[in-house]
């Protein structure tokens, strides 16, 4: 999978910028706050989810100099290869929409897409930030994000059961507030058919991701040269019934957790278990420690791992490597672990974004990558031959 082609209008920094790629690495290096990440996070927009930076819709709209008019209109548009073949896709806001509730919208060789599960069937992406660093040491929202993303890949129809799962939380949680502060009874009809939906959508999302950690754990226990080797699992009352019990049997017993949790939830305190609760946990092998207990550079090299090892499966079972945004990550690797990492992406033939400050690093790639220096939202493209020493 590749992008070929990549067209900016008012996003972020670019108030418009067109790259033409044809190369699978592309390396990016410029000054701190250039335009890097930016063009990275473009790129996560053709897939589903709220990109790399999982930023609010209204804050991607180019902000222009001082007096100037505050636009909300954005646009990404892209020539892919992807899993059907090469695709032309577009997707941002547009000024039609609403400014108080924003619609990143989709269309796919001219057409409208209803949504965005139409990106999920035709392109998978993976990335790693700085951002990332403290994903073993947060807390659990960003790691099930994490494993979700992951899921993606193998299971595009995972993005919409999470949308659907969280839309029926939000109903049956106002629902219950308004019955606890204005005294407005809440429906038991509309409340079962809500919560009919979580326990359906949810342990669809459970079971999806479990299913993946299944496939991926044999990978992510290989390790990848320098990169070690992980061991994944899904930590939850759900997730722990699955694993324990017929599909059918954990619906029930969910379902009747629900209706239990009630009068907790009305006062805003969710009780209830589900999808939302869990969390990805991930064991460093030969340490035999959990990630969070690692150094730095190991959970680093974890998170590789476990991006590498899901490039890999993903490559097995769909025929087709997922595109890698890498954010900044040279300058966090030493050089026999930077050189590992270059070594595995094209041994993958996997279309790789990597950003840094420093030129030099990517010197080894000279003559394989296709080099662009950023500054000043210019985008120009360069020989990395003229770096080395
Ligand atoms: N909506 C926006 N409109 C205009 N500029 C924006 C917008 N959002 C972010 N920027 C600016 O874009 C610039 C480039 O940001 P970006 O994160 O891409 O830099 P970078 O090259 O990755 O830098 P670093 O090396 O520090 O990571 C920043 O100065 C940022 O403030
Ligand atoms: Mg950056």
């Amino acid at each position: 999978m590749a992008v070929q082609r990549l067209v900016l209008t008012d996003f972020r920094c670019y108030a418009s910028l067109r790259l033409n790629i044809d190369a699978p690495l592309i390396t990016l290096t410029g000054a701190n706050g250039a335009g890097k990440t930016n063009l990275l996070e473009a790129i996560s927009f053709l897939v589903p989810g709220r990109g790399l930076r999982a930023a609010r819709l209204t804050d991607i709209a180019r902000r222009g100099g001082d007096g100037a008019e505050p636009v909300q209109r954005w646009g990404v548009a892209a020539t892919v290869d992807g899993l059907d073949g090469v695709y032309e896709v577009g997707t941002g806001v547009s000024d039609e929409v609403p400014v108080e509730n924003p619609r990143r919208a989709v269309r796919i060789n001219g057409a409208p897409a209803r949504g965005q599960a139409a990106l999920g069937e035709r392109l998978s992406a993976l990335w790693l930030t700085p951002d990332m660093q403290r994903l073993f040491t947060e807390g659990a929202s960003g790691r099930r994000r994490f494993l979700d993303r992951l899921v993606f890949g193998f299971d595009p129809a995972h993005a919409g059961r999470l949308k659907a799962f969280e839309r029926a939380m939000r109903e049956r949680s106002s629902l219950l507030q308004r019955e606890a502060t204005n005294g407005d009874a809440a429906d038991p009809a509309w409340l079962d058919v809500l919560e009919e939906t979580i326990v359906e959508k949810g342990v669809a999302i459970a079971a999806a991701r479990i299913a993946l950690i299944d496939r991926l754990n044999p990978a992510c226990a290989m390790g990848i040269g320098p990169f070690p080797s992980a061991s994944l699992a899904l930590d939850g009352v759900l997730d722990g019934w699955l694993n324990t019990m017929p599909a059918v049997e954990a619906e029930d017993q969910y379902r009747a957790a629900l209706v239990a949790s009630r009068g907790v939830d009305q006062i805003g305190r969710s009780a209830v278990i589900g999808p939302q609760k869990s969390d990805f946990a991930v064991t460093h092998i030969l340490k035999n420690v959990p990630a969070g207990q690692c150094s730095t550079g190991e959970q680093k090299a974890l998170l590789i791992s476990i991006v590498l090892a899901n490039a890999r499966l993903q490559s097995l079972e769909r025929g087709a490597v997922p595109i890698l945004l890498l954010d900044e990550i040279a300058a966090h690797l030493d050089e026999g672990r930077r050189e590992a990492l270059f070594a595995e992406i094209q041994a993958l033939g996997a279309q790789a974004w990597m950003t840094g400050t420093d030129p030099s690093l990517f010197v080894p790639l000279s003559g394989t990558a296709q080099h662009f220096t950023v500054a000043n939202a210019e985008v120009t493209e360069q020989s990395l031959g003229a770096y080395a020493a």
